[in-house]
């Protein structure tokens, strides 16, 4: 399945100008700039220490930018807390799995929905779009398998209703079978409208359902283009170091 189709020139969602950012007096993000128009995914690839999660923490409040701009819906929205962010429709799945292993799966997903839907909805939703999920509702999230946990990371998210999804490294640790099927999932939510920036250091199944893609190394973009053209670019680049 490829990505769907989208206007070239849709509005663009999430804007990130000369983006600035680190921790303490090391600089990690020497002047970022990314682009992810609406109902677009984007995918940055880049080897460790890139500075890849930093940059989404930088987008979603967690780390504060030291320069530049982030933009959300054409807001400037550099240093609002993450759980204002999130009801403006930013949602972030973190690196290591958003869930929370000691509470079950029906907890976690009904633990923080800003949206206000009610909790049979999000269930319903949940549970038809993963029925898996819905099979291990009283089951501990902690218990469950790295995919499983995946699912349930993206169900949480999609709970919130949200505009923008981040995604980091949802293949970390996992069978490349259980990575495909996951993107699969990734490309079923953006075709129904949501927007993706989503963060990986070489899986390459991201590409399929991206529109965008872009390489990160030194804090800096090197490379934007179409996924077809980074694919190109990570054979010669890369080649050997994750075949
Ligand atoms: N909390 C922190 N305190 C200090 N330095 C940090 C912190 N988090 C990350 N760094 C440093 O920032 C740099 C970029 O890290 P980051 O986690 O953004 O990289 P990444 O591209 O996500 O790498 P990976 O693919 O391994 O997840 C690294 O040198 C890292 O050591
Ligand atoms: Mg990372």
């Amino acid at each position: 399945m490829g990505p769907t189709v989208v206007a070239a020139d849709a509005p663009a969602l999430l804007e990130v100008r000369g983006l600035r950012a680190g921790y303490g007096q090391i600089e990690v993000l020497h002047g970022v700039d990314v682009t992810v128009r609406a109902g677009t995914v984007v995918a940055l690839l880049g080897p460790n220490g890139a500075g890849k999660s930093t940059l989404l923490k930088a987008v979603s409040g967690q780390v504060k930018p030291t320069g530049g701009c982030v933009h959300l819906g054409g807001r400037h929205v550099n240093g609002t807390p993450p759980h204002r962010l999130a009801r403006i429709g930013l949602c972030t799945i973190p690196e290591g799995r958003g869930v929370f292993p000691n509470l079950t799966v029906r907890e976690n997903l009904l633990m923080d929905t800003y949206s206000g839907s009610r909790a049979a909805d999000i269930e319903a939703h949940a549970f038809e779009r993963f029925p898996r999920l819905g099979e291990r509702r009283h089951q501990l999230a902690g218990t469950m398998s790295g995919g499983e946990q995946q699912m349930l990371a993206m169900a949480r998210a999609l709970a919130t209703d949200p505009a923008l999804l981040l995604l980091d490294e949802l293949s970390m640790g996992l069978a490349p079978l259980v990575v495909e099927s996951l993107y699969e999932i990734v490309g079923h939510i953006a075709a129904e409208g949501v927007s993706i920036l989503v963060i990986e250091q070489f899986a390459r199944t991201v590409l399929d359902v991206a529109h965008v893609a872009a390489i990160m190394s030194h804090g800096r973009i090197e490379t934007v283009g179409t996924p077809a053209q980074i694919e190109a670019e990570l054979s010669s680049a890369y080649l050997g170091v994750n075949p």
